[in-house]
């Protein structure tokens, strides 16, 4: 038998519940029979208080040498301070597609059963290149950038992935009404693109109107293709849907590397308690055994994760459990042990 192949993985715990949450992820991945070596790195306030920087140059070139990552939230100062690290590491390394899957877990009620939707989101250019300069006292521009490159590339990325995972429909979300330059040059990129995948359904929406669609009947939209602000703000709504930000998963991904990563931020309110539902970093860490051709291992997650709420047992109290995160992980452990002694 050939020996199993080790998985380098550059690990950022992050900060908040951030370290809380990896820990049970890690200790649930440990548990699958892959061999992973971590390489472990403090990003933000904490890394800059050991290395005074706020990503450690050791960092990036972890990731310039794993091209793989699973990442806890960090913290990111409101109004000042240093920039935010996640899109500082999405720039660095052209992690342009941002893809969160919606969709229920069995056994967990919520208010729409049954959703199953992707957002795509551009994650490297719009509002979010950072480029912000006061002009003169009480009058500050921040610049969108958007281009053709950029926008093509995110369309690309939808469609063939719609058409590898027979989805149907796609929806570009904009505000080319308002914007219409900039989003205007989104959606002539989709549209272009789209036309060569015409088994798949095109269609566009408004962002503020996708809001209100989504609210009141998510089943409409499939996949969603969206611009980098969009994207952000839709799929904290979107979560809801699911039972919460301590569901939905991520991945950051480029031509030449991935950061796996929950949609949630580092939740200050409830970090150190251990009552931070790890779901969402490990459906992300699911999305990682796929990325690197571990589908045993991911099924298998998958699996135990979908019989501890089916429990109901052993979940943690955003989804109306009374379990703690370290708790919640070891179920999952004892039920993926259990399964593969069956
Ligand atoms: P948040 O996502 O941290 O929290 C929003 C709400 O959801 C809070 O009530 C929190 O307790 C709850 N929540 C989040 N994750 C949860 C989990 N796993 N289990 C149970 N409940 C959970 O958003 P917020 O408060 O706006 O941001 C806090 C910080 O996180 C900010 O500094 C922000 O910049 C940063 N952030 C970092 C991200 C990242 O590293 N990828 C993404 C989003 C925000």
């Amino acid at each position: 038998m050939s020996e199993k192949k080790t998985h380098i993985v550059t690990l950022i715990p992050g900060d908040g519940i951030g370290p809380e949450v990896t820990d049970a992820v890690v200790s649930i991945l440990e548990a699958t029979g892959v061999k992973f070596t971590w390489e472990r790195f403090a990003a933000g306030a904490e890394a800059f208080e050991t290395y005074g920087e706020y990503i450690p140059k050791e960092l990036y070139e972890s990731i310039e040498r794993t091209k793989l990552a699973l990442k806890g939230p960090v913290t990111t100062p409101i109004g000042g301070g240093f920039s935010s690290i996640n899109v500082t590491l999405r720039k660095k390394f052209e992690l342009f597609a941002n893809f969160r899957p919606i969709k229920n877990l069995p056994g967990l009620e919520t208010r729409y059963p049954n959703v199953d939707m992707i957002i795509v989101r551009e994650n490297t250019e719009g509002l979010y290149v950072g480029l912000e300069h006061e002009v003169v006292p009480g009058v500050v521009e921040a610049l969108k950038v958007v281009t053709a490159t950029g926008s093509t590339r995110i369309a690309q990325f939808a469609f063939e992935y719609a058409r590898k995972h027979k989805r149907k429909k796609i929806h570009a979300i904009h505000k080319a009404n308002i914007m219409k330059l900039s989003d205007g040059l989104f959606l002539r990129c989709a549209r272009e693109v789209a036309k060569g995948f015409p088994e798949i359904t095109y269609g566009e929406h408004i962002v503020d109107n996708t809001c209100m669609q989504l609210v009141t009947n998510p089943y409409q939209y499939d996949m969603l293709l969206t611009e980098n602000l969009y994207g952000d703000i839709i799929s904290d709504l979107c979560a809801a849907f699911v039972g919460g930000l301590g569901l939905v998963p991520g991945a950051n991904l480029g031509e030449h590397a991935a950061i796996f990563e929950a949609v949630h931020g580092s939740a200050p309110d409830i970090a150190g308690k251990d009552i931070a539902n790890p779901t969402a970093l490990l459906q992300s860490a699911v999305l990682m055994l796929r990325h690197i051709d571990e589908e045993d291992a991911a099924n298998s997650v998958q699996s135990a994760l979908e019989q501890v709420y089916t429990e109901k047992k052993t979940l943690t109290r955003d989804v109306f459990g009374t379990s703690g995160t370290r708790a919640f992980a070891d179920a999952v452990i004892a039920a993926m042990q259990s399964k593969k002694s069956n």
